[in-house]
């Protein structure tokens, strides 16, 4: 008899169609969104999940399911998944790394170029019918050519968005929890590691693409959003508790720094309402990734993970340790 195994949100129906030749498959197709106890529910008697943030796996949920051998995440990020109970309570994790890195390289160069050079501010003006003529002062920004590329969190999505900083000649530093290799670095066109401090005073550009964690949570704060110019960008394009979304809306309001381009937010799909109303700032439905060949690609990643490790394999992108 096969595994049986829960899809937990809508996802591409060929890989509903790929995953039934191994598993029986319980798809939600109407990509309802499960509270922790209809989950648990759904969950009775399954071997496996197919999961994405939206669903938390801690020590408490795990008690309540006896039978579940994987949580295979489809998504790089893993902060909603308590790795250590699963390791304690026998169940594997994993994530879909790599796949996604270009496409959210790309998607953050999409949302600096917005919030620096104002695009979405200034198209809702002219779809507003303000547009009465030409002005030399109207909706002026910050050039990327040539300016200070700040980037925390240097995984490979953040060496992916370093090499494009290659094209607009820009200088790259970067602060992360270990400096990359000499090599490395160089493929980065060249980033320079430096202090938190160092950076935001820096960089004329921040990007945020660092891991979330209790550790992480409000690596963007008041004080920091202070120690950065005032004609500076922040894009965040990692997790939403990353940045302090009250100390930004204030730093917005206050012009300590120009603008903000957000794809992520800390209590998803809820944001804070303030932000509506600020000009200033980006705000993007966490896209970063939602390319159609790589959603494809971290579904079947996915796939793999749930495949592998129910017929006794070790699945590529086991996150136990
Ligand atoms: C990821 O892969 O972590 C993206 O943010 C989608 O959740």
């Amino acid at each position: 008899m096969k595994p049986g195994i829960l899809v937990a949100r809508a996802v591409f129906p060929e890989i509903i169609e790929r995953l039934s030749l191994h598993f029986e498959v319980e798809a939600n197709q109407d990509d309802i969104l499960f509270t922790p106890d209809q989950l648990v529910a759904k969950l009775q008697g399954k071997a496996g999940v197919m999961s994405t943030s939206s669903s938390r796996f801690d020590a408490g949920i795990l008690a309540r399911l006896p039978d579940l051998k994987i949580v295979a995440n489809m998504a790089v990020g893993y902060d909603n998944i308590d790795v250590a109970a699963c390791t304690a309570a026998g169940v594997m994790a994993s994530n879909t790394p790599d796949v996604l890195n270009e496409t959210t390289a790309d998607f953050g160069w999409a949302l600096l170029m917005a919030t620096a050079r104002r695009i979405t501010e200034s198209e809702h003006w002219l779809r507003a019918g303000k547009w009465q003529k030409w002005r030399y002062d109207y909706f002026l920004g910050a050039d990327l050519h040539g300016s200070t590329l700040g980037i925390i969190g240097m995984g490979r999505i953040g060496q992916a968005i370093a090499r494009r900083s290659m094209g607009f000649d820009m200088q790259v530093i970067y602060h992360n929890r270990s400096r990359l290799s000499e090599e490395q670095e160089a493929r980065a066109n060249n980033a320079r590691y430096v202090g938190k401090e160092e950076l935001l005073r820096t960089a004329d550009h921040v990007v945020l693409v660092l891991p979330y964690s209790a550790q992480s949570r409000h690596t963007i704060g008041a004080a920091e959003l202070d120690l950065m110019k005032p004609d500076a960008t922040l894009v965040n394009l990692a997790r939403g508790g990353i940045v302090d979304d009250v100390a930004l809306i204030a730093a917005l309001k206050a012009g300590k720094i120009a603008a903000a381009g957000l794809d992520v937010f800390e209590n998803e799909p809820k944001f804070h309402p303030d932000f509506l109303g600020l000009d200033n700032v980006v705000l993007t439905p966490h896209i970063a990734s939602a390319s159609a060949p790589t959603r494809k690609a971290m579904a079947n990643c996915a796939a793999d993970n749930l495949i592998a490790a129910l017929g006794n394999q070790r699945p590529p992108n086991l996150l136990n340790p």
